[in-house]
């Protein structure tokens, strides 16, 4: 049986993840969006790929929100992207609105979907979500880590000359400049610690473009930002869920006293499944990482207190 995702957003990256997703064969996808006729016309041109790639899955693009309903997930990816040289955080209230209204409306029309929020700052949208629907922590996830590991893992992988494959390597903590965290201290190549293998400087250096990822794709666009890597990392996600898997995939979660965190989206190890947010895992982190995840807890507390 096909599952049902919506994808509310229908830009780059909610385009992206609607063809990732309809590309599986089982995914029907609802691409929603206030533009009329961008995600009917992403959805048709969508749908006429896919006797040449191969799918049978249904595609819809729409502006009404009763095509949602029943969905098994929620992808929320509205909201304006970055423009150069803008922080994640300055589109604070301007998406703050968009979401708050986008997950009122889809909660209303699939009461039984898990939301997977990537809309920016990722992290304090994330409350909003919660806030707005009710929802239980283990049915809203952001996604962000997802992609600052890809990152991170891509850097380390061209700097020691290796597959990105072999790179096991994981960023927690907020998903902004400032409070995201790529653990060092853990970090494999196939079961090589890096620290092993590259020198300290170029560590640094890797961690410092992780960092920048986001924000150097966006000057290199000049409009929009990124969005291949978001939605490879979404379809992960979204995977997980409905297949079930049991990933274990750095996302943002709701913590309550994990790392000692309590009332905050952060980014850490979770088990994701058909329960969505299964189970939250408590990695060995050194100190300074430990204060970066706390850190980042404060800041997206700091956050949440300004969204008007
Ligand atoms: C990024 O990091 C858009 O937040 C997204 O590229």
């Amino acid at each position: 049986m096909r599952r049902k995702v919506t994808v509310v957003g229908a830009g780059m990256t909610g385009g992206t993840i609607a063809q990732r997703l309809a590309e599986t064969g089982y995914i029907d996808v609802v691409m929603i969006d206030i533009i009329e006729g961008l995600p009917q016309g992403k959805a048709l041109d969508l749908a006429q790929s896919a006797p040449v790639i191969g799918f049978d899955a249904r595609i819809i693009g729409t502006n009404d929100w009763k095509e949602t309903a029943g969905s098994d997930v929620v992808v929320v990816t509205s909201g304006v992207p970055r423009k150069p040289g803008m922080t994640r955080e300055e589109l604070l209230n301007t998406n703050a609105a968009i979401v708050r209204d986008v997950c009122q409306r889809a909660i209303e029309h699939s009461p039984d979907a898990i939301f997977v929020m990537f809309a920016n700052p990722m992290d304090a949208m994330c409350h909003v979500a919660k806030e707005v629907t009710g929802l239980p922590r283990w049915r809203i996830v952001g996604q962000g880590g997802m992609l600052d590991s890809a990152r991170y893992r891509t850097f380390i992988a061209w700097e020691v000359g290796c597959s990105v494959e072999d790179v096991h390597a994981y960023v927690l903590g907020g998903h902004t400049e400032a409070t995201m965290v790529p653990i060092v201290s853990t970090a494999m190549v196939a079961g090589i610690p890096l620290a092993h293998l590259l020198p300290k400087e170029r560590i640094e250096a890797v961690v410092q473009r992780t960092r920048q990822g986001g924000a150097e794709i966006v000057s290199l666009l000049k409009t929009g930002s990124a969005f291949y890597a978001p939605a490879a990392a979404t379809q992960a996600m979204v995977e997980a869920i409905l297949l079930d898997k049991k990933r274990i995939l750095p996302c943002c979660a709701y913590l309550e006293g994990e790392y000692g965190i309590t009332g905050a989206f952060t980014g850490v190890p979770v088990r994701l499944g058909a329960g969505g947010v299964e189970a939250i895992y408590e990695a060995p982190l050194t100190l300074d990482e430990l204060e970066g995840l706390r850190r980042a807890a404060d800041a997206v507390k700091e956050l949440v207190a300004l969204v008007r």
